[in-house]
């Protein structure tokens, strides 16, 4: 069992703030900010952080601290990013099948402008003939935690296909579009740095074909320990991997490139907790159900990817273990956080933790049965604490809702 790294701080935010709440440690973001930083020392890397994984602005300006860009996906994300002092130079716009009115509002903000559809190339060379772009491509072989975030191959969506290049290449020449950077993802939640070694040689031989490209940015996905189990993102091994590859490549050019990285996950994932109050401890005929006040509409990715999130009762650190099906008060069946977990005895009103949710836990709650979203707490380095995103009430979610509704 994973032990958090200061239970007592969080119980005692969890019975100062009440709960759902996250907490985020400074301390470990930080950490993992500079952890990432400081591993590409001496190549020529600019670190972007994919803020799609939680656009918390308290996270995001101690990332802006950190001397981190931003990897930004819609025109709110954007805007968020420019209210917050993130320089354009140091922003990505890399929508996937966006509206025209999308890259007509990266355009007008000055941030570069990575497009993964042929066709959206097209509308964008014939309305902006002469402009810089990137392009993002499909590098064949993906990787992931599931199937869902597999992210390359052919069977995603996601970017420009390695057979349309020559096609690319044609509607850039008509349009006089200069092609500044390559981008590519393969996927999140990826441990073996190795996954990424046959992605980084296709974009570096993808190169020769565009003569302005200037950067090269080889996506996030880096993944992090979820499991007590779990090894950590081995650093070590892409120092054996890609990063060798990376450093012959740029030795043998001529120009100077810069390279990107855009994670999102590794930065923010282990900074975060989930805390929940246990509502009710329920036998039934084969499980025990410990029900919470919170669930898949706070924390979706146990349902939705079956990912694992350990789980720490700070009420009752030393207390015998039991197997428990930990569930929300949402109106599913699925709504769990995890089924026949080996947790220490849980009563009523016991506060756990749910462990590592700082990625992609607020970034991808909801308002589903019109449950307020959990409260936001900073915990600072200093031993400090900071409300950055109170909790609703009931009343103010219905009076919330009528009021933009117009009743
Ligand atoms: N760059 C691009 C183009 C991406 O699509 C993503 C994530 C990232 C960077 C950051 O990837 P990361 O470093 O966080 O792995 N909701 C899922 C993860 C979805 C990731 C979507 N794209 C989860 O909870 O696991």
């Amino acid at each position: 069992m994973k032990i958090p790294r200061q239970p007592d701080a969080l119980l005692a935010i969890a019975q100062e703030y009440g709960t759902p709440t996250y907490v985020y440690e400074e301390a470990v973001l930080r950490e993992r900010c500079k952890q990432l930083t400081s591993h590409f020392e001496g190549l020529p890397v600019k670190m972007l952080y994919a803020m799609k994984a939680n656009y918390q602005p308290a996270l995001l300006n101690i990332i802006k601290e950190e001397g981190i860009g931003l990897d930004t996906v819609s025109p709110a994300e954007l805007s968020l990013a420019l209210k917050l002092g993130f320089k354009p130079e140091n922003i990505l716009f890399s929508a996937n099948y966006s509206e025209d009115w999308e890259l007509d509002y990266a355009v007008a903000k000055g941030v570069a402008i990575n497009i993964g559809e042929p066709g959206k190339l097209q509308s964008f060379g014939k309305k902006y003939p002469g402009s810089k772009v990137w392009l993002r491509i499909n590098p064949h072989n993906g990787a992931g935690h599931h199937e869902y975030v597999i992210t390359a191959g052919d069977k995603t969506k996601f970017g420009i296909p390695v057979f349309a290049l020559e096609d690319v290449k044609e509607t850039c020449e008509q349009y006089n579009l200069e092609v500044v950077g390559l981008h590519q993802h393969i996927g999140s939640g990826v441990i073996d740095a190795k996954m990424m070694q046959e992605s980084v040689q296709m974009l570096l031989d993808i190169v020769p074909h565009f003569p302005h490209i200037k950067a090269l940015n080889f996506g996030g996905g880096l993944g992090i320990p979820y499991h007590e189990k779990d090894h950590p993102y081995n650093f070590e091994e892409s120092k054996k991997s890609f990063i060798p590859i990376l450093e012959k490549w740029l030795s043998e050019q001529e120009k100077e490139y810069t390279l990107y990285f855009e994670p999102g996950r590794f930065p923010v994932a282990e900074c975060g907790t989930l805390l929940v109050n246990v509502t009710g401890v329920k036998h039934g005929e084969r499980r025990i159900f410990a029900g919470t006040n919170s669930g898949q509409n706070h924390l979706i990715r146990p349902m939705l990817y079956g990912a694992h999130h350990e789980i720490f009762n700070l009420s009752n650190p030393d207390g015998v273990l039991h197997r428990y099906d930990i569930t929300g008060n949402i109106c599913e069946s699925g709504d769990r956080f995890a089924s026949e977990r080996k947790v220490q005895h849980i009563r009523e009103n016991d506060i756990l933790a749910i462990m590592d949710g700082g990625a992609y836990g607020m970034a991808m709650a909801s308002l589903y049965n019109l449950r307020a979203l959990p409260a936001e707490i900073l915990l600072k380095s200093d031993g400090t604490t900071q409300v950055i995103r109170p909790r609703k009430t009931p009343d103010e979610l219905a009076d919330e809702l009528l009021e933009t509704c117009g009743m």
